[in-house]
């Protein structure tokens, strides 16, 4: 049996070689007689291997001595409500961005906590596009300002960094280790694990260390940041596996030459494949050229009764999981780090002799 190419928005593809690795440590590791899923979370293999996961973290995305690195459950849902149970303090409320499906359930979320000023809203596009920073409505005295960097759904991906007074987070769960950025410029970054970093199950969290230590006192102790940070990630059992599959994730992409060399891998992807679309009176994608995604990318047929069609041929050809998110419908490709060139380019072609044999 031959792997096909995945193009699910998550849980993701994952780097081959790291995928033989896990298999080759599966019953032992390094020799010692039982599998790291089997270890205390206190032994020294796990908290060494937890320690190599974030100092290599630390080296790929530049982070600062003054951030901690967090590794979390609950996925970048459960980020959604600690986000103001840590930051809110007696501030009451605080400014969100609705650019997608993500940013209204991060939006939904924070309500139950304090109040949300919407600052701006691309819904009125059906998501397209992204407000620019000059139209947005900034509250008085707003505790942080959320934003989605990249909209998994919709495909909607800032290539620039809102430039606010208040902490700047950000739900980076599909767009994290896709390219270089200035963690500097945000107070808490969070993704959940399954598109670029790893399996589900793990969720990360970046958070600048002067914003530890104000979480509300109803804050429940698993949400804490600062929790976390005291514990080391540690306060409970973490997910130990998934935290040595990101270890293997990372190293990978260090020895691939980091993020600016994956930069360049992704852009080539995207680039490709959006030409192909718009090359094509057959397929579209309805993105504003600026803020189109490179890790999702949704497409549509001119006619759509024939997605079901594509789909099982698709699947057939060996190209997985295109299938559009319920909420929008149509086509999405999904092209995390872990999709390689080789399957960017196997879809393309599909997709131009679907087109040649239906059109
Ligand atoms: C941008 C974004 N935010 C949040 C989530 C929710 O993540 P989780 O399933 O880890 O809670 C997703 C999941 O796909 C996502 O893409």
């Amino acid at each position: 049996m031959s792997r096909c190419y995945n193009f699910c928005a998550g849980p993701a593809s994952l780097p081959e070689p790291v995928l033989e690795t896990a298999r080759d440590d599966m019953l032992e590791w390094h020799g010692k007689g039982l599998s790291l899923m089997e270890m205390s979370h206190r032994s020294p293999e796990v908290v060494g291997v937890t320690e190599h996961a974030e100092q290599t973290l630390r080296e790929l995305l530049g982070i600062p001595a003054d951030y901690a690195v967090l590794f979390l459950q609950g996925g970048a849902s459960t980020q959604f409500a600690a986000v103001p149970l840590n930051l809110l303090g007696d501030k009451g409320g605080a400014d969100y961005v609705n650019t997608g499906q993500w940013s209204k359930k991060a939006i939904a979320e924070g309500k139950r906590y304090g109040k949300v000023n919407v600052v701006a809203s691309s819904e009125d596009t059906n998501f397209a596009t992204i407000p620019p920073q000059e139209s947005w409505q900034l509250g008085k005295d707003a505790a942080y300002l959320h934003y989605t960097p990249n909209e998994t759904i919709g495909g909607v991906e800032y290539f620039w960094t809102p430039e606010v007074d208040v902490p700047l987070v950000a739900d980076m769960s599909s767009t994290i280790l896709s390219r270089p950025i200035n963690v500097a410029d945000f107070g808490v970054i969070y993704a959940g694990a399954q598109k670029n970093i790893g399996p589900a199950g793990l969720t990360l969290a970046i958070v600048r260390r002067d914003l530890l230590g104000r979480a509300s006192a109803h804050c429940p102790t698993m949400l804490d940041w600062n929790v976390a940070a005291e514990n080391e990630s540690m306060y409970n059992t973490p997910p130990t596996f998934a935290i040595y599959l990101a270890d293997l994730v990372f190293s990978w992409l260090k020895q691939l030459g980091g993020l600016p060399a994956m930069e360049a891998i992704n852009r080539r992807k995207a680039q490709k494949l959006y030409a192909a679309i718009d090359g094509s009176s057959f397929y579209a994608n309805p993105v504003e050229l600026a803020s189109r995604s490179l890790m999702n990318v949704p497409f549509t047929l001119a006619d759509e009764s024939l997605d079901k069609l594509f789909l099982q041929e698709s699947e057939a050809a060996g190209l997985l999981n295109l299938k559009g998110h319920r909420s929008v419908g149509g086509m999405r490709a999904s092209l995390y780090n872990a999709v390689s060139e080789e399957a960017v380019d196997a879809l393309i072609a599909f997709m131009q002799d679907f087109e040649q044999r239906k059109a």
